[in-house]
C-alpha cells in the first residue's frame, strides 16, 4: 500500500507531532508541516526528522480570509490525502474547513461535547468532574463540534493541578492521535455529511 501523503499544521510546541513522527507508521507520509508561528517548537522537531517546514505568519495577511486562502494554497502543493491539526491555534474559515471536509482532523484536551474552547484543563477542575480526557474528530464548520472519532480518559485525582492534569491527559494524546491516524490510512474512516463511519459502520 502507498503511504498516505499528510501535512501537519502546527502553532507550538509539537509534541503531538512528535507523537506521530516517532509512531513512524509505514502507512504514513509526512510531507510536510506548517506552522502559522515562526518561533513553534515544533518547527525545530520536523527539521530534526527531516519534514520539510514552512512558515505562514497570520500576522502578515488582512485577514483570516486571506491567510486561510494563502495556507489551503500551500498546503494542496503538497497535495494530503489527510491534513492533521495538532495544536494549531487558529480557528479556520468555514470554507477552509468545507475544502478539506472529511480529510481534515483535530485533537482537543478534552471529553468533547465537554470543554469546547480553550483551558480544558483549568475549567475541568474548576467544576470539579471526575474524568477528564481528549478527543480527536474530524473538523466541520462548527468549532470542535464535529464527529468524535476516539477519546481517552483519565482520571481527575484530587491532588492535580492543571499541569498535572493537562500531562496525564497529553499522554494520552500521544496515543490517540497516531492510532486515529494509522485507521485513516488503512481508509477504514469516512466522513459523510456530519456523521463518522469505521469500516463501514455508522458510529
Ligand atoms: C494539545 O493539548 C492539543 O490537544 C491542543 O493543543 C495542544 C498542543 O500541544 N489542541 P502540542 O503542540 O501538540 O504539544
Amino acid at each position: 500500500m502507498k503511504p498516505l501523503p499528510i501535512v501537519v499544521l502546527i502553532s507550538g510546541r509539537g509534541s503531538n507531532l512528535q507523537a506521530i513522527i516517532d509512531a513512524a507508521d509505514p502507512l504514513v507520509d509526512i510531507k510536510a508541516v506548517i506552522s502559522n508561528r515562526p518561533d513553534a517548537k515544533g518547527l525545530a522537531s520536523a527539521q530534526a526528522a527531516n519534514i520539510v517546514t514552512k512558515v505562514i505568519d497570520h500576522r502578515q495577511f488582512a485577514d483570516r480570509e486571506t491567510f486561510d486562502e494563502a495556507l489551503q494554497k500551500r498546503i494542496d502543493n503538497y497535495q494530503p490525502s489527510l491534513v492533521v491539526l495538532a495544536g494549531f491555534m487558529r480557528i479556520l474559515s468555514d470554507k477552509f474547513v468545507a475544502h478539506y471536509r472529511g480529510r481534515l482532523l483535530n485533537i482537543h484536551p478534552s471529553l468533547l461535547p465537554k470543554f469546547k474552547g480553550l483551558h480544558t484543563h483549568e475549567r475541568a477542575l474548576a467544576e470539579g468532574v471526575k474524568e477528564h480526557g481528549a478527543s480527536v474528530h474530524f473538523v466541520t464548520e462548527a468549532l470542535d463540534a464535529g464527529p468524535v472519532i476516539l477519546q481517552a480518559k483519565v482520571p481527575v485525582l484530587p491532588t492535580d493541578d492543571v499541569d498535572t492534569l493537562a500531562a496525564r491527559v497529553l499522554k494520552e494524546e500521544h496515543r490517540i492521535y497516531p492510532q486515529v491516524i494509522h485507521w485513516f490510512a488503512e481508509g477504514r474512516l469516512q466522513l459523510r455529511g456530519d456523521k463518522f463511519f469505521l469500516d463501514g459502520q455508522a458510529k
